[in-house]
């Protein structure tokens, strides 16, 4: 089998992940991207996944070529080969049956029925290699994979404030503080989540439609489902009663029992616009996944309950505070929008074990951090089923 040069998977890999996004980013599937590398290298075929029910990428990749022709090639793939048959076959065997040579996938499989397809690839003679370009490939699936690997969906909690922190002025009114570009985007955002969460204060308040529409005030073709969560009902009259998914009430605060229950739906991303008590109630539970704070050029002061983004969190001194890391800062208008995670918990520090100054260097294995290799040969003992835990989650 002749060597690919390492620039050419990854060139090949990076093209995957293009092919990967033009699936769909709501649903249950995770957006896979597949290239059909030759042994000299050249491109035989390219696919993608385009949701629940369609062709997976590796197979749509090895549909457009001819009987024969993927004989000793390499498959690039973002995720491993599902194992799994489900509305369409195994993956992994359809790449088998097509002599496909050698694997290269960079996301490990965390299902528990569709993981295995490195193990079957590898017992039928298939060279594999997981883990390439593992950064980028968890990035792109990270809201797949953090459902996955939780069991509830992906929650991204947004505002939109002040530049002093407030979201709403004393009286209570919050409408526009944001520009028209963030609200664009954040129509956007709504549309790329299976469901938009907002508590019972909130549809009382402002009497949302909480539908996604274009800057023509159109109603986009992908409408999450609007979710209240809170005990009491939501008024008759209330606007949400129109939207063209329906509303869910849930008749609960219990934002775990919620999560779970919508998970099982199907429901694998959630975009939280509660008021100040619900996006509260997420942060403290640990729930957020995703930070979406949009920073308007303007001051509203006062010291009203109601108008701070969240409340109490459990934090009553500094060493408790909740550390983020900013992912992205985007000018939107004259607004900004900030793309924030949980910051990653350090591993805990132990002290070091004191050293006689004339003691041989170690010679066991290094205790604690043990790097994976950027790229490894896939056998069964490198592909563990558990979930691994995301580092940011
Ligand atoms: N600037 C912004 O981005 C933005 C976004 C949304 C809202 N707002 C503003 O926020 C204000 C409404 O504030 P709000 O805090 O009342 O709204 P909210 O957080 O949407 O709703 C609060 C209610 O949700 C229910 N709830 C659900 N889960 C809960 C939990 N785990 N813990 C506690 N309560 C839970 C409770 O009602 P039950 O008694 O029914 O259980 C609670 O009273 C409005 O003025 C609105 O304009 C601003």
């Amino acid at each position: 089998m002749t060597e690919l040069s390492s620039t050419a998977v990854d060139t090949a890999m990076r093209r995957a992940l293009q092919l990967a996004a033009l699936g769909p980013v709501t649903g249950t599937n995770p957006r896979v991207g597949c290239v059909i590398l030759a042994p000299n290298g050249m491109t035989l075929a390219e696919g993608w996944h385009r949701g629940a029910g369609t062709a997976h990428a590796e197979v749509d990749a090895l549909s457009s070529l001819s009987p024969g022709q993927a004989r000793g090639a390499t498959a690039v793939v973002t995720l491993e080969p599902c194992n799994h048959t489900g509305r369409t076959g195994p993956c992994a065997e359809a790449l088998i049956d097509a002599g496909i040579a050698r694997v290269i996938y960079s996301v490990a499989d965390p299902g528990v029925n569709s993981g295995g397809g490195a193990e079957t690839l590898h017992a039928a003679g298939v060279a594999v290699e997981a883990a390439r370009l593992l950064t980028e490939g968890e990035a792109f699936l990270v809201r797949w994979l953090t459902a996955n690997r939780l069991s509830r969906p992906f929650v991204s909690l947004k505002w939109a404030a002040s530049l002093d922190g407030r979201t709403a002025a004393s009286d209570g009114t919050s409408q526009w503080i944001t520009g028209s570009a963030a609200r664009q985007r954040v129509h956007e955002q709504r549309a790329a989540s299976d469901a938009i969460l907002v508590g019972t204060g909130t549809v009382i308040a402002d009497n949302p439609s909480l539908t996604a529409r274009g800057d023509g005030d159109e109603l986009l073709g992908a409408q999450p489902l609007p979710v209240v969560i809170g005990e009491r009902g939501i008024p008759t009259d209330a606007r949400l009663h129109g939207h063209p998914r329906g509303v869910r009430e849930t008749g609960t605060r219990d934002l775990t029992v919620v999560l779970t229950e919508l998970f099982a739906e199907g429901i694998r991303s959630v975009y939280v616009e509660g008021g100040p008590t619900l996006a509260s109630a997420f942060v403290a539970a640990g729930l957020v996944d995703e930070y979406l704070v949009y920073l308007a050029p303007v001051l509203i002061g006062g010291a009203g309950p109601r108008q701070l983004a969240i409340g109490d969190i459990g934090v009553a001194t500094i060493g408790d505070a909740r550390r983020l890391q900013i992912e992205a800062v985007e000018m939107l208008g004259a607004d900004l929008l900030l793309t924030a995670r949980p910051a990653a918990t350090p591993p805990p520090v132990s002290p070091a074990p004191a050293v006689a100054a004339d003691s041989p260097p170690a010679t066991g294995p290094a205790t604690g951090f043990d790097p994976a290799p950027a790229s490894a040969s896939a056998s069964a003992s490198t592909h563990e089923r558990t979930p691994n835990v995301h580092r940011n989650y």
